[in-house]
């Protein structure tokens, strides 16, 4: 151990406890009863939240389990000293040699063995994940303002330096270098790197390391000045991140910091776009988005929705009574980190904005612009229309390679309509990208798509909504909710495939499974490739019509 750390230790405040109530009470409490039934107290770690890892256990959700055990600080004293055995035993199998890539990142299970060992390659992503130094990271420094009087000093120290292990390994990323693609345009782990950098710099008194949070902050910043949008738009997990991370900024760096300067007007300039695109009544996140695992935040749960439901409460915020039952259901294990924030957070905004997320007031356009370098090749232009059940938006770009601005085809949403239909269900269809370069144009009731740079070859391919009312599609008439009309340059057959958990074609999409029309050119193709879809939305639903 560094003995600088422990002589800076004198510097530590007092802290005190967190007073919940409310929505972020009940997230706190309903959260960490749900992780108890997984705590398996002969090692001191969870076991894996998905029943597919065979009751291994699970490194990440551990720390965020440990969170919820002092914001709850109950069972006669049990929970804080669980949480610390949690957090102790976190930090003895954090990655220790400083010359691999991996080196102050945290195991993602401690079944697995040495990262970089002779039949456990190093894999980012894979064997390590170089973001869980963010994610753990956060949580522990949460604990110590947020809790530090309920841990050991000795406790504290080690945090700090597995912290202060955890900055040094970060260092080390750098986008296109290693195969490494934290640019500072990846953005939510971007953010986390600068306060868990900066934060534990000026913790320990290593003034390089605090500049180097000060500087990264700086160029993050850079990117939110060109067009006040995170390079990494729009999404209802990864805008969580960020908005979490922008809270730490906000709540725990010092005036004199870049961070405690900028944080508070780029969370609530995050929450002014979220909110716009918010749609109250359907209860989701218009497209189109950078990166997404679903389509429908009613069904899946992403950490905006967390947030939201601290302002909002649960069931205005999408999310089910019982978070556990939805699609990626394991972010319900970020509750605890969210609600202790929560009051803060929402303190930052305004009134006006808390009550623009309650209800839905009429038609409008969203218009903005985005910027992810080194994929983006030019700036993105995002147009979203909402209705009062039907949103459709869209983004032109051009960038590097199909994978679009994140360098991540599968997550990529370029063009997205969501309607609704019935007691609240919401229907989707999504463009798939298959071209670096694509114009949109969004008005209401239509989405037109352009591939400058298509040809003969060139498809046009969507993932559309399944529904219990009509299993059966054959056409697009089979499609509930909404009426769907093709028309452009086109070939007007279309493909038609199913993907499905227990069988058709194609395999799901995440979680998701589908209806997959594709498009593709005619024999004599006039013209750049283009598509229009012309929708008529669903009246809206009235139980006593
Ligand atoms: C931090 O890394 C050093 C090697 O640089 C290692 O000796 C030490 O044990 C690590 N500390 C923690 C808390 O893991
Ligand atoms: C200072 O910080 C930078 C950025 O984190 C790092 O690359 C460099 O190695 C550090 N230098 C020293 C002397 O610690
Ligand atoms: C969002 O930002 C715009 C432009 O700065 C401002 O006019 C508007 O009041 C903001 N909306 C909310 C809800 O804060
Ligand atoms: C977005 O609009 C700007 C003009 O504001 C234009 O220069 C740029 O080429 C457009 N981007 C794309 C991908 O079409």
């Amino acid at each position: 151990m560094r003995p600088l750390i422990a002589i800076l230790l004198v510097i530590n405040a007092a802290t005190t406890a967190v007073a919940l109530s409310g929505e972020a009470l009940a997230m706190v409490e309903d959260s960490t009863a749900w992780m108890d039934k997984f705590y398996d107290p002969s090692v001191g770690q969870l076991y894996d939240l998905e029943s597919k890892a065979a009751m291994n256990h699970e490194t990440l959700t551990s720390a965020w389990y440990a969170v919820g055990l002092l914001a709850r600080n109950g069972n006669g004293g049990k929970d804080v000293t669980e949480a610390q055995r949690i957090i102790n035993f976190i930090i003895a199998d954090q990655h220790d040699n400083p010359k691999d890539l991996w080196y102050g990142g945290y195991t993602r299970e401690p079944e697995e063995p040495d990262v970089g060992s002779e039949h456990y390659p190093a894999k980012a992503y894979g064997s390590f994940d170089p973001n869980w130094r963010g994610f753990v990271g956060l949580s522990f420094i949460t604990m110590y303002e947020d809790f530090g009087d309920l841990l050991s000093e000795d406790l504290k120290r080690l945090m700090l330096e597995s912290l202060f292990n955890c900055s040094i390994g970060d260092s080390y990323r750098e986008g296109g270098v290693n195969g490494d693609n934290l640019w500072p345009s990846y953005s939510n782990p971007a953010i986390m790197r600068a306060i868990g950098t900066g934060w534990t710099g000026r913790k320990t008194g290593d003034k390089n390391m605090t500049k180097a949070g000060e500087d990264y902050a700086q160029k993050i910043i850079d990117l939110w000045d060109m067009h006040n949008t995170l390079s990494e738009f729009n999404s209802a997990t990864y805008t969580g991140i960020s908005i979490f991370g922008l809270t730490l900024w906000a709540k725990y760096m010092p005036e004199d910091s870049i961070m405690a300067k900028r944080g508070p007007g780029i969370l609530s300039g995050v929450w002014n776009t979220t909110s716009q695109l918010w749609h109250a009544d359907m209860r989701n996140l218009a497209g189109p988005w950078d990166r997404s695992y679903s389509l429908d935040m009613t069904i899946h749960l992403g950490h905006l929705s967390l947030f939201l439901a601290s302002i909002i409460g649960r069931k205005a915020a999408g999310l089910h009574q019982y978070p556990e039952i939805m699609s990626h259901a394991r972010d319900w294990a970020w509750a605890p980190l969210i609600a202790v924030h929560s009051e803060f957070h929402n303190s930052l905004l305004s009134d006006e904005l808390k009550n623009s997320l309650k209800t839905f007031d009429g038609d409008r356009v969203w218009k903005g612009q985005a910027y992810y370098p080194p994929h983006d090749l030019d700036t993105r232009n995002i147009t979203t229309w909402m209705g009062k059940t039907l949103m459709i938006g869209a983004q032109s770009y051009h960038t590097k390679s199909k994978n679009g601005p994140s360098n991540n085809n599968g997550q990529f949403h370029p063009a997205v309509a969501q309607w609704m239909y019935g007691e609240g269900k919401i229907g989707w269809l999504s463009l798939r990208s298959s071209q670096a370069h694509v114009q949109v144009e969004v008005s209401a009731n239509r989405l037109k798509i352009t591939y400058p740079e298509g040809g003969a070859d060139s498809v046009f391919t969507f993932f559309v909504s399944p529904s219990m009312l009509q299993p059966n599609v054959k056409a697009w008439a089979d499609i509930q909710g909404i009426s769907i009309s093709v028309t452009g340059n086109v070939d007007e057959k279309y493909d038609l495939k199913f993907a499905g958990r227990y069988g058709g074609e194609l395999s799901p999409w995440y979680d998701h499974n589908y209806w997959r029309f594709e498009y593709k050119m005619p024999a004599v193709l006039n013209g750049s490739p283009e598509l229009v879809i012309d929708f008529a939305p669903p009246k809206p639903f009235n139980r006593l019509s």
